[in-house]
């Protein structure tokens, strides 16, 4: 959720720092800070409210000198988002600091003891009980050894953390630990470095090395990083993670938000992903890391997820059912951790997730295997908890996403359902090689038509212009493409922030109908399927109420087009069930218009971040 980075080396520090935080913005960006060590053995900090670029301003007149330091970027869970609650948090003596990404669930406990035996608060943050635990150790059993200090302290802490900690001190030396909150690290020539992720650690490495749960890291001038676990015993082989894209393919080359690369992005996304998939098994999928025979016996199967990701689950759940006969549940990760579950034998577990890192899909699959399940993870991040817990991992390689909506995770975790219910469904015999291969073929087909609707960007352009002055709308669709309406209705509210609802076309009659006035705008996927009439129908019902009917229809649908006020057009797609990853691009793109039009940052929308790392 937070964003976490530390340097300590021969360059100075802040103006890492500060990129650092630019490129981990995406976790979080209600505040911002640094701390630096002077060369006069003094802390220096510079933080605010707001975004990374306003404390680049500050830090231009603050000027923080010094070659070690630690950043934060903030998405507030406890206190507001202010320039006092913002990290690094400093204990009573100024000397030691803390950034920590994660929630301190004991914390009030800790402060009332703390406070009692005389510390000092200055914010209503929970992270601030770690600056003042550490101190104390500092100040006793651990006098002189930052790693013990940092140890001593998390042995009081109960919840998630990642946490980086300098002691002006010891003026050369970061200390990181993590539990349940990424963090990894990496030696240079040029000094050792600490991040949240391998994001900022791209132009400055080609590969990291990955903490694990409760491991301690102790950063170096010399760019020395030497890691221990809880006990105190070095870790001799710490898993490390090869950099496997270039650090450009995290900037905007040339466009003017990440959301517009990223959506231009999708076909070349899902072509990395069909690469050398067919073969004997149909789909080729070694991640699965399942014989034909256990694959077989699979009688049912939870899928997990969490926002976008959850749509894909739909989607992954009627293409599983419809193509591997296998009894589907997709299920909201944090509705499911507090349902029963029924789990047989024969059950697997498939968690989606694009950062690999959102709390209430990873506690889902603890709870899974703890049950027995198999559990299989189809994500983005390589070596994610969500990797790293699962026994089997999909990587869907859409290379970094940095916008806060997801849009090419989106339709790249879709190519990664079909793949997976096609591989299902070969395995268990319900459907021919042939059949699977043909299957293969139309899905081999959706970059070229998702190139076609990226071409008509002119025409959500132009259809923006509908939602000029209105404070609400309704997606409607039918089938698979009741999804596609779900996700085209988020994308709408997520970066517009203009209300946006969505239901299957059939259930508008008992109740959304309501909301239907003169002018309404009304969003309905109509393409040329099975259920196509039906739709025509609800959007008939629509504009008898004066509705504004913005339709996404197959080219040359000429009834639905004299219907409707505006239509996105999208190239006939030979299998219906796989018009979702097509029609969506013009609501992404939709929705991208209407933010834009409404003067809004589209890659980092109000009050969201894009690894949601708390329950
Ligand atoms: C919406 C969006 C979120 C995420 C959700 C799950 O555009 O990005 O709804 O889909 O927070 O995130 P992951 O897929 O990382 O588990």
């Amino acid at each position: 959720m937070c964003g976490v980075v530390g340097y300590t080396g021969k360059k100075p520090a802040a103006p890492w720092l500060l990129d650092g935080l630019a490129t981990l913005e995406y976790r979080g960006y209600d505040s911002a800070g640094i701390q630096v060590i002077s060369p006069s053995g003094n802390l220096h900090g510079v933080k605010c409210a707001g975004r990374v670029a306003t404390l680049r301003e500050r830090c231009d007149s603050a000027n923080p000198v010094g070659t070690c330091g630690i950043g934060h970027t903030r998405w507030a869970t406890h206190g507001a988002p202010t320039d006092k609650n913002a990290h690094p948090h400093t204990d009573c003596s100024g000397r030691i600091a803390v950034v920590h990404n994660g929630i301190i669930e004991n914390f009030q406990e800790l402060k009332r003891e703390l406070m009692a035996a005389g510390h000092t608060f200055k914010s209503e943050t929970d992270t601030e009980v770690i600056a003042h635990l550490v101190e104390d150790a500092w100040a006793g059993p651990a006098k002189g050894d930052l790693v013990a200090a940092l140890r001593n302290a998390c042995d009081r802490l109960e919840g998630a953390w990642a946490i980086a900690c300098v002691c002006a001190d010891v003026p050369n030396q970061i200390v990181v630990t993590r539990k349940s909150s990424p963090l990894v690290v990496c030696s240079t020539d040029e000094g050792a470095y600490v991040a949240s992720d391998v994001m900022p650690l791209a132009s400055v490495a080609s590969s990291v090395l990955q903490l694990q749960d409760n491991d301690f890291a102790l950063l170096s001038e010399d760019g020395r990083v030497e890691i221990t676990n809880r006990e105190g015993e070095k870790v001799e082989h710490p898993e490390t993670i090869t950099i496997d894209w270039d650090a450009s393919a995290a900037t905007l080359g040339g466009y003017s938000d990440f959301m517009a690369k990223e959506i231009s992005e999708q076909p070349e996304a899902i072509e990395r992903l069909l690469t050398n998939r067919l073969g004997e098994h149909g789909i080729e999928m070694d991640e699965l890391s399942m014989s034909k025979e256990e694959l077989a016996s699979i009688d049912r199967i939870y899928i997990i997820a969490c926002g976008t990701s959850y749509h894909v689950g739909l989607i992954a759940k009627s293409l599983i059912e419809k193509w591997a006969k296998i009894p589907v549940s997709c299920e909201y990760a944090s509705e499911f951790n507090y349902s029963d579950v029924l789990v047989t034998p024969h059950t697997m577990c498939v968690i989606i997730t694009q950062s690999g890192e959102t709390a209430d899909t990873l506690t889902a699959a603890r709870r899974m295997k703890g049950m027995g399940s198999t559990v299989f993870a189809i994500t983005n991040v390589l070596g994610s908890s969500a990797a790293r817990e699962s026994d089997g991992t999909l990587y869907i390689q859409a290379g970094p996403e940095v916008a806060v909506a997801s849009t090419k995770a989106y339709t790249a975790q879709m190519a990664a359902s079909v793949l997976l219910a096609l591989r299902l469904a070969f395995a268990n015999g319900s459907m021919s090689r042939e059949e699977v291969e043909r299957r293969y073929h139309e899905l081999e087909a959706i970059p070229g038509l998702i190139r076609e609707v990226l071409a008509r960007r002119w025409q959500p352009r132009q259809a923006a212009k509908l939602f000029r002055d209105k404070h609400s709308a309704l997606f409607l669709g039918r089938g698979v493409n009741s999804t596609t309406a779900y996700e085209g209705a988020l994308k709408l509210k997520e970066i517009s922030y203009l209300h946006a609802e969505a239901y299957p076309a059939g259930e508008m009659k008992h109740g959304p109908i309501a909301l239907l006035e003169p002018g309404f705008p009304v969003v309905a996927i109509v393409p040329a399927d099975s259920v196509h009439d039906k739709t025509v129908s609800n959007i008939q019902e629509s504009i008898a109420r004066g509705a504004v009917v913005l339709a996404v229809a197959t080219d040359g649908d000429e009834a639905v087009a004299k219907l409707c006020q505006d239509v996105l057009w999208i190239p006939p797609v030979e299998n219906e069930m796989l018009v979702p990853l097509v029609a969506v691009v013009h609501l992404q793109m939709l929705a991208r218009f209407v933010a834009r039009a409404r003067g809004l940052d589209v890659d980092k929308p109000r009050n969201l971040a894009k690894s949601v790392t708390v329950e």
